[in-house]
């Protein structure tokens, strides 16, 4: 029974990310309703990371006149303006012991434990975080908001919303115009999600992957 359950549920989620494309037109006629778009928030929140640090803010961008400021500084790309609901993945412009402290603090009141419990957790993170160069925690924690950039698309196709994960985009201007560098924060990637444009021609076209034989090794 179980592992019947187990093989339909896995048919359709592949299913679903057969479906889903990087959507190039959106329906901006169309908007997520909130109880969709809660889900997303819980799996974005549900994203795990190194250590479990999370050094990331999503932020979420609905604001008409905010979204029309983007595509002159995404390529030209009209998804961030036409899409429901933007989400820019940033990071925190540096990370340093006392956000670790802060990290121990939180365990310490989610697992009702002492925080000196957690002392060699605590210097095994703060040694990362002393022991690294500005520029390769920069990229750890890029690389960290990458993951939950994959996590959001799966959720994304698993409740039928159309996304376009995007590269293509100036990072310092997102942040001045979305008032990010204030906040202390770094846009890294971004996601604009919604409902695909019935004209979007991409939706048609035929998924482009190496063969399976030539990605997937079995030793
Ligand atoms: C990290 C990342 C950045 C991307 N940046 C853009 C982008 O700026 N604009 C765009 O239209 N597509 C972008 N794409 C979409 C890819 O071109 C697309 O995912 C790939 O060609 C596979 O096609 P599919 O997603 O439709 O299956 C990006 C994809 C990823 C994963």
């Amino acid at each position: 029974m179980s592992t019947q359950n187990t093989l339909t549920c896995e048919s359709q989620l592949v299913d679903k990310l057969r479906w889903r494309y990087a959507t190039k037109k959106f329906d901006s006629n169309k908007k997520i309703k909130s109880e969709v778009w809660n889900q997303i928030e819980e799996a974005l929140l549900l994203t795990p990371s190194s250590f479990g640090l999370q050094p990331w803010t999503f932020v979420v961008v609905t604001n008409p006149e905010l979204k029309s400021k983007l595509p002159q500084f995404s390529w030209n790309q009209q998804q961030p303006q036409e899409c429901s609901h933007l989400v820019v993945f940033a990071r925190p412009d540096k990370i340093d012991e006392a956000y670790v402290a802060n990290y121990i603090e939180r365990i310490a009141e989610v697992r009702g434990v002492s925080a000196d419990s957690l002392s060699t957790y605590k210097k095994m993170m703060t040694d990362f975080v002393k022991g690294a160069t500005e520029e390769k925690l920069a990229e750890w924690m890029s690389r960290q908001c990458y993951i939950a950039l994959g996590n959001l698309m799966t959720v994304a196709a698993a409740v039928g919303l159309d996304a376009c994960p995007m590269e293509g985009f100036s990072s310092p201007d997102y942040d001045r115009i979305l008032g990010l560098t204030e906040k202390g924060l770094r846009s890294v990637v971004v996601c604009p999600l919604g409902y695909r444009a019935e004209d979007d021609k991409y939706a048609q076209a035929a998924k482009v992957r190496f063969p399976k034989e030539k990605v997937i090794l079995h030793i």
